[in-house]
């Protein structure tokens, strides 16, 4: 009886029918991965395929956004104008009335919508106005970015722990204010970190892991646009990172994976995705 009861729960919430979406929508916050749109989801497709609104944020690309359904209304709530974000509050509420009209809203979002992404804010904005909500996974740009340099994220010789983190705290003030990190942790030798938002505070970063012990000699890879045809890579080391992503000119969006195992992306093959690898030393 249970079982039965917990099915049918299960069916409408993670296949709402056709009258459940007519009355209350249903929002969809999905991911869409890094960029190279081969990286999506089935899922996440098919909820493309059957979207009435795409509301999408700067760093999804045409790429992913043709693959919606061609009578879609695509609404952009990424930077506007010189750099200003269309505030949070705005996109919550724009998503929940869209979706009380009844509509199939798909809240596109870059990589995972649970990392970095605010996925969770939105998640409850849903929940808030009783809406049916559906999470789609998508491939993280740390993810991404490791598939195409080849580089593994953990490896049994040199690295045993996998740290995402955010070069830009909320509670740590404005864009390059320091981040508020636990540094020891992150100066574990056997640690692989992969920093997003990491650019405007690369060079604290750097600082503060040295200081807490993590040797200057540890390889980088600071890889922008990871898994688009524009990708760039920059391989240095800690102690330099700072000062090559200067030289480089990388703006971003870009990530900084910093560990023993990053060396191993030495002599990989970055034809796939044309990659333009740069060594600055
Ligand atoms: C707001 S966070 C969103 C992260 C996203 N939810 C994810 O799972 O990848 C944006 C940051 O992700 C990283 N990022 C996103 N796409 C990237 C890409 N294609 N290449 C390199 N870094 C990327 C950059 O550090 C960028 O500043």
């Amino acid at each position: 009886m249970f079982e039965r009861i917990r099915h049918a729960i299960e069916k409408v919430v993670r296949h709402p029918r056709r009258e459940t979406i007519a009355s209350r929508g249903l929002i969809q916050l999905v991911g869409a991965g890094p960029g190279d749109p081969e990286l999506l989801t089935i899922k996440a497709f098919k909820a493309l395929q059957r979207a009435d609104v795409v509301l999408h944020d700067r760093l999804v690309g045409e790429g992913v956004l043709s693959l919606a359904r061609r009578g879609a209304e695509r609404i952009y709530v990424g930077k506007i104008g010189r750099g200003e974000s269309t505030p949070q509050q705005a996109i919550e509420a724009r998503m929940v009335a869209e979706a009380l009209k009844g509509k199939r809203v798909v809240r596109l979002k870059g990589g995972d919508p649970f990392v970095f992404g605010r996925g969770g804010e939105e998640l409850e904005a849903a929940r808030a106005a009783g809406i049916p909500v559906e999470v789609i996974p998508g491939v993280s740009a740390a993810l991404g970015a490791a598939a195409a340099l080849q580089i593994p994220l953990t490896h049994r010789d040199h690295a045993q722990t996998l740290i995402f983190a955010t070069g830009h705290c909320k509670e740590a003030g404005g864009l390059g204010a320091e981040p508020n990190l636990d540094w020891s942790t992150m100066a574990d030798p056997r640690a692989t970190l992969a920093i997003y938002m990491g650019i405007a505070t690369a060079g604290i970063i750097a600082e503060r892991l040295q200081a807490a012990g993590r040797d200057p000699a540890t390889p980088v890879a600071i890889v922008e646009n990871a898994t688009l045809p524009n990708q760039r890579v920059v391989r240095t080391r800690l102690e330099r990172m700072a000062n090559d992503l200067t030289r480089s000119g990388i703006a971003g969006p870009a990530l900084l994976l910093i560990g023993e195992a990053i060396e191993s992306a030495d002599g990989a093959d970055f034809a796939a995705y044309a990659a333009a690898t740069e060594k600055l030393d």
